[in-house]
């Protein structure tokens, strides 16, 4: 396959034009609607920045206001979604869930979902609200039917993370309130993976939209191409790796000479197709991670030390350094969701939730284009050529 030239994984073709995100790779910069990443971190929520991204600008008070009141309507499921759910086996894959289930809001919501976003976008602000808000929903249920324990009931008078933990972690017995510090760190975990433009699932739901198919079927293919662990996977097999390196009483260095030989698994987490620099949201977590590790009373993780001490090998390394392979958002926020309690298999459904107001935005950029094209790439044949059916018998 050497001499056939084509742009292979996409790495220099543009595919649409979009005005949610912007990324130069080369200098390390994110904004969101010309916002900059560092900005919205310090001072914006995940549901205000899901606002942004998805409408284009920052809400009013009112729009705010309005928005709000459209999640706390939505949080809850159908009676049969619940059921849909705990009829998973215990030890379901929470991203087979969660990519199930988001689809299955089609068939609950008819009317949102008949596949003409071309001609009808009445409803659009209904669907990005419910995909908002049932996906924390969602997300909480699996953990708790995993664990075998009751569902709780989402609270409106609760801001989107804290009804997150609070759907995690509440008991019959005893309410999880979470701390300000938690809630936080969660919030700012969600704002960090609002949008990432042209991403592999990113790209996953503009394919399925232009074909003209509704919010929740292009969002759950969009769910999928995440779960792998090039993509949204990545947070989980950061810790699966710090873990193994941990048990296996290496301090990182003998896996960085496997990641190098090519021997062994890479450095999860370190690397990106666009960002030939530091992540700025990696940057942005590892800066926030010791005082959400301070807040939540976690005096030290052994993990973090390892971690660390790959990191600066790996910045130090010819290898690393001549291939531009940096610490990507991956690295270190499983470490944050580890500190909050997440287990690790639900890390990439934290990923996904993240990510919602960016693929729903995604998803109305290609519905709202006009004269759109379905996506339909080419490609170069390399199969058989033109030979005659042979019976069975005569086949060798
Ligand atoms: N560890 C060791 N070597 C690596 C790594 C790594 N993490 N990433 C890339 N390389 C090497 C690779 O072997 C290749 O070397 P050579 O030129 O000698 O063959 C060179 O760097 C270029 O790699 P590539 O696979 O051609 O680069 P890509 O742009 O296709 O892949 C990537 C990008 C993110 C898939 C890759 O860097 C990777 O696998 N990283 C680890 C997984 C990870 O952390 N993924 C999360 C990405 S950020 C969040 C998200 O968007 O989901």
């Amino acid at each position: 396959a050497g001499a056939i030239t084509f742009d292979d994984g996409f790495g220099n073709t543009g595919a649409c034009a979009s005005a949610i995100t912007f990324i130069d790779g080369e200098a390390g910069i994110l904004r969101y609607r010309g916002y900059p990443i560092e900005q919205l971190a310090a001072h914006s929520s995940f549901v205000e920045t899901a606002y942004l991204v998805i409408n284009g600008e920052l809400p009013t008070i009112e729009q705010r206001r309005d928005f709000g009141r459209l999640l706390t309507q939505n949080a809850p499921l159908r009676e049969g979604l619940l059921r849909f759910i705990q009829n998973f086996p215990r030890d379901s894959h929470p991203m087979a869930v969660l990519s199930a289930t988001m689809n299955a809001l089609g068939a609950y919501y008819p009317h949102l979902a008949s596949n003409n976003h071309q001609r009808d976008l009445t409803h659009f602000d209904e669907a990005a609200a419910i995909a908002i808000s049932k996906v924390r929903t969602i997300a909480a249920h699996t953990f708790r039917v995993n664990r075998g324990q009751p569902f709780n009931y989402p609270r409106p008078n609760f801001g989107y993370c804290e009804n997150f933990l609070h759907l995690m972690f509440s008991e019959p017995y005893n309410e999880y309130i979470p701390t300000a510090e938690v809630a936080s760190a969660l919030n700012l975990f969600l704002l960090l993976h609002a949008d990432h433009e042209q991403n592999c699932s990113t790209s996953t739901v503009r394919m399925v939209a232009s074909a003209g198919a509704n919010l929740f079927a292009s969002i759950s293919a969009g769910v999928n191409a995440l779960w792998g662990p090039l993509h949204g996977g990545a947070n989980m097999a950061v810790i699966e790796m710090l873990q193994q390196i941990h048990d296996s009483g290496d301090d990182g260095t003998k896996f960085l000479e496997s990641a190098k030989a090519g021997k062994g698994a890479r450095l999860m987490g370190f690397g990106h197709r666009v960002y030939k620099h530091y992540d700025p949201r990696a940057k942005i977590i590892k800066e926030s991670f010791y005082k959400a590790l301070a807040s939540l009373g976690i005096k030290n993780d052994p993990l973090l030390d390892i971690a660390m001490k790959l990191e600066s090998v790996a910045l130090s390394d010819d290898y690393f350094v001549s291939r531009k392979l940096y610490p990507n958002v991956d690295f270190y926020s499983g470490l944050i969701m580890r500190a909050i309690g997440i287990p690790l298999n639900m890390f990439t459904v934290m990923f996904a939730i993240g990510r919602m107001p960016g693929w729903i935005a995604q998803w109305r950029e290609v519905a709202q284009t006009p004269k759109l094209k379905i996506h339909r790439p080419r490609q170069i044949y390399v199969g058989q050529t033109q030979r005659d059916y042979l019976p069975m018998e005569q086949r060798g």
